[in-house]
């Protein structure tokens, strides 16, 4: 297994280019399961999310390209419609290949994603919009056996709690639906965003994009011609190096970044002392020299996200002050806590929220990486501690971050890969 090795150094430098997002790719690379030809897409990030989810397709019968900037995948030849425990359990986001699965086929079976170190992850609002829709739903044996055999219908979904991926699978059942499928709180996501952008350039009109009500004309069954596109920035990869930009107190500027995707990362660095140049598609960080405390709670977009919440924790451990950071999505995403606390920090949990007393000098030591986003606040951590800070379990960074050493290397961090 490999291993990231990070020492401090004075300040870092340069531009670091941003990569397609993750949580884009993964509805996007679903939706080609609805299209009737081969789709090009352009920008796929080079992370192991994506390689799973395109693994799980071609077991499917779909065949792929994989390029450095270009993929085509064509699934005019799914075979079958059986996602496996295997590939599941190694990414339940592989759940989003129920929705179009089912819109276009009328049948299959996909393994119940379980949970994962953050939190349940239950997909209870995603079996019950398909129910709505017409869909026989049946649990057996920890797979999901759905059947639609008229066709989904058009319907009324009112989401209980806005879900990210429980949106896009509906989008997409809906997109091949009989008749008008509308859905009230709807995720408002970026990425959803671009999955609606698509859809509807692809013949599937979509009212309400951007909105927490959107109304599906689905195509009763006939499959969309799905031109070639891009994938948007990952707004996530941004922000963790603006915060690498904020916590090492130096300059570094993004590029081939949607800066109007980061408004509440950027207000809150902003809140703790950074200053920023932002231009269409770049966003320069002047960071302060001294790091202000802040509050957080996450919430849904366009809110502050959770997926920046390990992030910022990080750097509110360097903050002069006391910081508060709720958690309100998940039940257990605190995990980098305790691996933080080893390196000296002092933050305490009461039940969803931290508290975090800044201004401790950290110590660089073995810390364990738990999960996608928690892997990246210790390498945060890493790049100002004393001494070296070994990150093990990287396999959960390289989920979701594309070269990430590579990309900090550039800017002049002291960052290598190891083997264990
Ligand atoms: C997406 O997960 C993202 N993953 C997550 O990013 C992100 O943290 C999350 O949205 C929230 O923004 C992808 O897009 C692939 P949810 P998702 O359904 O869709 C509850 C990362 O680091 N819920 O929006 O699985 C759920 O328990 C990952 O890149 C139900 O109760 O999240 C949670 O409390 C981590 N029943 C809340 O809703 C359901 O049927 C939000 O979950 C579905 C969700």
């Amino acid at each position: 297994m490999d291993y990231l090795q990070i020492k401090r150094v004075n300040s870092l430098s340069g531009n670091i280019k941003i990569s397609g997002a993750k949580n884009a790719s993964l509805p996007l690379i679903a939706m080609i399961i609805l299209a009737k030809q081969s789709v090009t897409i352009n920008n796929l990030p080079h992370v192991a999310d994506i390689n799973t989810l395109l693994k799980l397709l071609s077991n499917l019968g779909a065949k792929y390209e994989r390029g450095e900037h270009v993929t085509t995948v064509d699934t005019t030849s799914l075979t079958q419609t059986k996602a496996t425990y295997d590939i599941v359990k190694t990414m339940r986001a592989s759940i989003l290949v129920l929705g179009p699965l089912l819109a276009r086929f009328g049948h299959c079976e996909v393994s119940l994603p379980g949970g994962c170190a953050i939190g349940q992850r239950p997909i209870d609002l995603h079996l019950k919009a398909l129910e709505q829709m017409g869909t026989n739903i049946n649990i057996k044996a920890g797979y999901i056996e759905a059947t639609a055999p008229n066709g989904l219908k058009g319907c009324d979904i009112i989401f209980d709690k806005i879900t990210v991926t429980g949106t896009a699978n509906i989008i997409m059942a809906a997109a091949l639906a009989n008749g008008i499928t509308t859905i009230t709180n709807a995720a408002r996501e970026p990425e959803v965003v671009q999955l609606c952008e698509v859809l509807d350039k692809s013949g599937v009109k979509i009212d309400g994009i951007g909105t927490a009500i959107l109304k599906i004309t689905g195509t009763s069954g006939k499959l969309i011609n799905i031109n070639e596109f891009k994938v948007i920035p990952d707004r996530i990869e941004a922000g963790t190096y603006l915060c690498a930009g904020a916590i090492t107190k130096s300059e570094l500027t993004l590029t081939d970044v949607n800066p109007s995707h980061l408004s509440a990362v950027i207000s809150k660095l902003e809140e703790m002392g950074s200053k920023f140049t932002i231009s269409k598609t770049s966003i320069t960080i002047h960071p302060s020299n001294i790091i202000k405390p802040v509050k957080i709670v996450t919430q849904e977009y366009p809110a502050f996200p959770t997926d920046m919440q390990a992030q910022f924790l990080a750097l509110a451990t360097q903050a002069i002050g006391t910081s508060i950071i709720e958690e309100k999505l998940f039940e257990n995403r605190f995990m980098h806590v305790s691996e933080l606390q080893r390196m000296g920090a002092d933050i305490s949990l009461n039940g969803h929220v931290a508290t975090i007393n800044g201004g401790t000098k950290l110590s660089g030591t073995d810390v364990m990486a738990t999960d996608l986003r928690a892997s990246s606040a210790l390498v945060l951590a890493g790049l100002i501690a004393d001494g070296v800070t070994d990150v093990h379990r990287i396999y959960h960074l390289d989920r979701g971050y594309d070269s990430l050493e590579i990309k900090l290397q550039n800017v002049n961090a002291d960052i290598k890969r190891l083997k264990e």
